[in-house]
């Protein structure tokens, strides 16, 4: 019976908090398509949704976190973030890590042109190279409601003023919108995503340094979008950035604050400053800049999730005997 209570509740559909401020956003599908971002729901978890809120409380790893946050890019000699990484505290899972891929460390820096902004799901659960090193055994290993997940682990390392992650909630997710496509560099088989209206995209452009996000690399679609008058302050701010202050201001100009996205209003309130007073611009509150890395895990359900699960489902389940008495009735 907690099986049918716990499937009821894995395929109930929650919708988006209508109570917060949604965000207008642009991101590359098959063709660049507008959408409209909602709230990371608090809740969400990594079995229902695709991906989950992760506390990083350790003092060690935030240390460790600032360190890397200095760097221009991902340097493994220096690191010393993987080793403390044992396990992970998720909103709804604890999460022990069995392992984490050598070639998934990588670092983004939006201003520099790095933000994937392709939508796309990193890898195909049956493509390569998950193919050839697991001789076929991905899909029963990371089936969907397997403990064992193969993740991404997001780690924002400043506030992400621009390009902010754009995650899906894959219950809204089609296989057809998915198209294949091979990543030469990494040899891997994913997919490319096309937009469609049903789906539920959802962002945290305020998530802050300490907080981070866990998805399933196999399921979950996920791009950096573009919101509006990105492009404009991005301009700005490699002007600024090179002491070009008058090109600068220029790139200001073709700004239009009216529909320009909030998340942008303090860049913009700091560029102005910088370029009135030929400072050079502070980038971290002009840019994004991420770290990502590629876990396999074990993830135990906390016991407060568990219950959560069995309430909805026994709610569910009531309802859906009162809908039908309703009927019957009518
Ligand atoms: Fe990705």
């Amino acid at each position: 019976m907690l099986l049918v209570f716990l499937s009821i509740a894995l395929t109930s559909n929650t919708e988006p908090r209508g109570d917060l401020q949604t965000l207008s956003a642009s991101a590359k599908f098959q063709n660049a398509q507008d959408i409209t971002l909602h709230p990371l729901p608090e809740n969400a978890s990594i079995s229902i949704q695709g991906f989950e809120a992760v506390t990083i409380g350790s003092p060690k790893i935030l240390e460790a976190l600032k360190e890397i946050r200095s760097w221009s890019e991902w340097d493994e000699s220096k690191q010393k973030l993987t080793q403390l990484l044992w396990k992970i505290n998720m909103k709804n899972h604890f999460c022990l890590i069995a392992y984490i891929a050598p070639q998934g460390r990588i670092m983004r820096n939006a201003l520099k042109g790095e933000a994937a902004i392709d939508v796309h799901i990193d890898q195909n659960i049956e493509g390569e190279p998950l193919k050839s090193m697991l001789k076929g055994y991905a899909t029963l290993l990371f089936h969907r409601i397997s403990p064992i997940k193969l993740m991404n682990l997001w780690i924002p390392l400043q506030n992400q003023n621009i390009s902010p992650l754009m995650l899906l909630d894959i219950r809204s997710l089609k296989p057809k919108h998915r198209v294949h496509r091979h990543v030469g560099g990494f040899g891997s088989d994913g997919f490319s995503l096309i937009y469609d209206e049903n789906q539920v995209w959802h962002a945290n452009p305020y998530l802050e340094f300490g907080k981070a996000y866990m998805f399933e690399t196999c399921r979950t679609p996920h791009a950096g979008c573009n919101v509006p008058g990105q492009l404009a302050i991005e301009e700005a701010a490699l002007f600024a950035s090179k002491g070009m202050f008058e090109n600068a201001k220029l790139a200001l100009e073709k700004l239009d604050e009216e529909r320009m996205s909030p998340i942008l209003e303090r860049a913009l309130t700091m560029l102005k400053k910088s370029i009135e007073n030929e400072e050079k611009p502070q980038l971290e509150i002009c840019n994004r800049v991420s770290l990502e890395m590629r876990i396999v895990g074990v993830c135990i359900p906390k016991p407060g999730y568990v219950c959560s699960l069995i309430y909805r489902a026994c709610e569910l389940f009531v309802r859906s005997i009162c809908r039908k008495r309703e009927k019957r009735n009518d």
